[in-house]
């Protein structure tokens, strides 16, 4: 089994976007996938993310597999579970996760928020990255500050152990201008060993067909 770990440079940055258009592309290609969205916060009333992975990519699992941990409130997982005063472990998400590694060709798994966002007192989104042991991709949101950002991520990724599959520029307004295309500039020459795309911008994320080539060559590169 192959898989990757989507995180990103903070919360709304596309990683529910992306991880879509990569996984269409792979669909296509006949692969079998399994997707995850192990913790939702906000999932008030659903697990949107989770929803809409199982809509577009027409998976037959049910939501509380794609998302076994969610909590109702839009915080971070581990201030979240503290409000609600909701216990949780790891055992449903490693559980599930094992269960579509064997299964699958291919398995997403995205993040909540980005690497450093807590889920226990000791232990962040990457850890968890680490211990499903993927490698990862992170998405940058394209905007200012998306380069301190990339910058923190990246290193903190290596830091800790994690393979950075590459690093996608992903455009949050349909315009760009300076700023967005500096910033793909400036990473592309700061970052050499790892590659850097840009990410087309979506303007109907409902349509299938709208995600089309321009996740094609990314999902060739991650298989
Ligand atoms: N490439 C894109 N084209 C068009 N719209 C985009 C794109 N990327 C992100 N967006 C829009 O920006 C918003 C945030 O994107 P998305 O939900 O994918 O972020 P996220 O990183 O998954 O957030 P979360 O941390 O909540 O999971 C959404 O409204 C989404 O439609
Ligand atoms: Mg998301």
């Amino acid at each position: 089994m192959k898989g990757v770990f989507i995180t990103g440079t903070d919360t709304g940055v596309g990683k529910t976007i992306v991880t879509c258009g990569l996984a269409l592309a792979l669909k296509k290609k006949g692969i079998d996938l399994g997707v995850m969205k192990p913790i939702e916060t906000g999932a008030d009333p659903y697990a949107e993310d989770a929803l809409f992975f199982k809509d577009m990519l027409d998976l037959s699992n049910p939501l509380n597999e794609i998302c076994p941990v969610q909590f109702k409130l839009p915080l971070a997982p581990l201030a979240a579970s503290e409000l609600e005063n909701k216990q949780f472990s790891l055992a449903p998400i490693i559980n599930t996760f094992s269960k579509m590694a064997k299964e699958k060709d291919f398995v997403f798994v995205e993040g909540a928020g980005g690497l450093m966002v807590p889920i226990f007192q000791d232990f962040l989104m990457a850890h968890l990255a680490n211990l499903l042991d993927l490698p990862i991709i992170i998405v940058v949101g394209n905007r200012l500050g998306g380069i301190n950002h990339t910058l923190l991520s990246y290193h903190y990724a290596q830091a800790i152990g994690l393979r950075v599959l590459a690093i996608l520029i992903n455009p949050l307004t349909e315009e760009t201008g300076l700023t967005e295309e500096s910033n793909f500039e400036m990473l592309r020459k700061l970052i050499t060993d790892t590659p850097v795309f840009k990410t087309p911008f979506i303007t109907d994320k409902q349509d299938k067909l709208a995600y089309g080539k321009g996740f094609s060559k990314i999902a060739d590169m991650i298989l």
